[in-house]
C-alpha cells in the first residue's frame, strides 16, 4: 500500500518549504523503494479570504482516510489573529484527537546556539507536549464586557484520561530513547506549587504510572519557571520532558531558540495509537513569514526534518521499517547540510530555499 499523504501547504512561505520537503520525499522514496501519493488541500488564509471558510466538518472528514498530513504554515496578514489559529490549526489537533505534540530540541553540529559553551551533546532532548487539553480547550467566557466590572475566565482543564495517555506515551518514548543511549530520564514540567488542582492531577499520575510500570526510568520534576532557567543554564539536565499544552507551547519556543532558531524546529501532532482512526499531522514550528513569502528565502530545513519525523512516525504506526529508515536517512541528510547554515532565516546566507533542498537531496 502506498503511503497516502494529505498536503496543506498553507500560506506565506508554507508552499515553498513544503515544495522542498516533497522533493526530498520523492528522492528518498525512489532510493528506498516505497510508493506514496499526495493530495493537496487549499486550507489556510487565502481560502478563508476568498470564500469565508476556515475548516468545517467536511474538511475534517476528507482528511481522515490519509496516513498523515504534512502542513507548511498557516497565517495571513489580512486575517484577524485567532481565526486561523483556533479555526484551523487547533481544530485539526482537537478534531483529529492528536493528543501528542512531539517537539525535539536538538542542536545540530555546525549550528550556532546562543548558549555560551554548550555543544550538541548538551542540547539534545525531546518535549512531549499534551495537545488537546489545558488552557487550549476554550473553556471560560466573558461577562459584563466593556464595563468597569468586566470578568473574563479561561480555564485550565486536566482530565485523568488526557493526562494519563500523554504521560504513558512519554514514558514509552523515554524507554525507546534509553535503548538508544539516552539516560532514561523523564521530567514532568508543571507549576504544582501554585496550580494545586491541575498540577496535582499531573503529578500523581506521573508518580503512579512511573512507579508501577516504568521503574527503569528516572523521574524528575521541575516547575516551569525553573525549567526555563535550566534550559538556558543546563539543558543537559533533560532527556525527555512531558508537559501540559500551554507550558509546552512556551518552553518549545525557548527550545527552538537554544537549538539555533525556528528555521530548523520540527514537530508532529500525533494520534500515536497503532490502530489510530486519525492521521497525525506534521508541521514545522515556524509560522508563515509573510514578509519573505515567495522570495525563495525561507529555510526549508524545519519542513524537511518534519518530513523525516513523518516518515519515522508513520512507519512506527504501520510497523513499516522502510519508512523509519527513510526518516532517519532524511534527518541525517538535514544534519549533514547544517554546517553551512544557521537555524535562522536564509536572508543573509547567500543560499536560497531551493538550494538547500537540493543539498539535502545530494546528501541523501
Ligand atoms: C504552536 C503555535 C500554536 C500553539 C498557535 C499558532 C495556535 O504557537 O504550534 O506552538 O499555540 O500551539
Ligand atoms: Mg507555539
Amino acid at each position: 500500500m502506498p503511503l497516502k499523504l494529505a498536503i496543506i501547504a498553507g500560506d506565506g512561505t508554507g508552499p515553498e518549504v513544503v515544495d522542498q520537503a516533497l522533493a526530498v520525499l520523492d528522492a528518498v522514496a525512489k532510493a528506498d523503494n516505497f510508493d506514496y501519493t499526495t493530495t493537496a488541500f487549499d486550507f489556510g488564509g487565502r481560502r478563508h479570504l476568498d470564500t469565508g471558510k476556515v475548516l468545517d466538518d467536511d474538511d475534517i472528514a476528507a482528511l481522515k482516510p490519509f496516513d498523515a498530513i504534512l502542513l507548511g504554515a498557516v497565517g495571513h496578514p489580512e486575517v484577524k489573529p485567532g481565526v486561523l489559529e483556533k479555526g484551523l490549526l487547533l481544530k485539526l489537533r482537537f478534531d483529529l484527537d492528536q493528543y501528542i505534540n512531539l517537539r525535539p530540541v536538538k542542536l545540530y553540529a555546525g549550528i550556532d546556539t546562543p548558549l555560551k559553551d554548550k555543544t550538541p551533546d548538551d542540547i539534545d532532548f525531546i518535549v512531549v507536549r499534551e495537545n488537546t487539553e489545558d488552557l487550549y480547550c476554550g473553556s471560560g467566557g466573558v461577562s459584563r464586557k466593556n464595563t468597569p466590572q468586566e470578568i473574563a475566565t479561561q480555564e485550565m482543564i486536566a482530565t485523568r484520561f488526557g493526562v494519563e495517555r500523554c504521560i504513558r506515551y512519554a514514558f514509552e518514548l523515554a524507554v525507546d530513547r534509553k535503548a538508544s543511549g539516552y539516560p532514561g530520564r523523564l521530567t514532568l514540567v508543571h507549576k504544582t506549587n501554585v496550580l494545586t488542582y491541575a498540577g496535582d492531577t499531573w503529578f500523581r499520575a506521573f508518580e503512579q504510572i512511573g512507579e508501577a510500570d516504568y521503574p527503569q526510568i528516572e523521574r524528575q520534576y521541575h516547575h516551569v519557571d525553573a525549567c526555563c532557567m535550566y534550559m538556558v543554564t543546563s539543558p543537559e539536565a533533560y532527556d525527555t520532558i512531558v508537559v501540559p499544552n500551554m507550558f509546552g507551547d512556551i518552553i518549545t519556543d525557548l527550545g527552538a531558540a537554544i537549538a539555533g532558531g525556528m528555521g530548523i524546529a520540527a514537530s508532529g501532532n500525533l494520534h500515536p495509537d497503532p490502530d489510530s482512526p486519525n492521521p497525525s499531522m506534521f508541521e514545522p514550528v515556524h509560522g508563515s513569514s509573510p514578509d519573505i513569502a515567495g522570495q525563495n528565502k525561507a529555510n526549508p530545513l524545519a519542513a524537511i526534518d518534519t518530513l523525516a519525523m513523518l516518515l519515522r512516525e508513520t512507519g512506527k504506526v504501520k510497523k513499516d521499517q522502510a519508512l523509519i529508515a527513510a526518516g532517519d536517512r532524511v534527518a541525517k541528510a538535514v544534519q549533514s547540510v547544517t554546517p553551512n547554515f544557521t537555524g535562522k532565516r536564509l536572508d543573509r546566507s547567500g543560499y536560497s530555499t531551493s538550494d538547500i533542498g537540493k543539498m539535502v537531496i545530494d546528501a541523501l
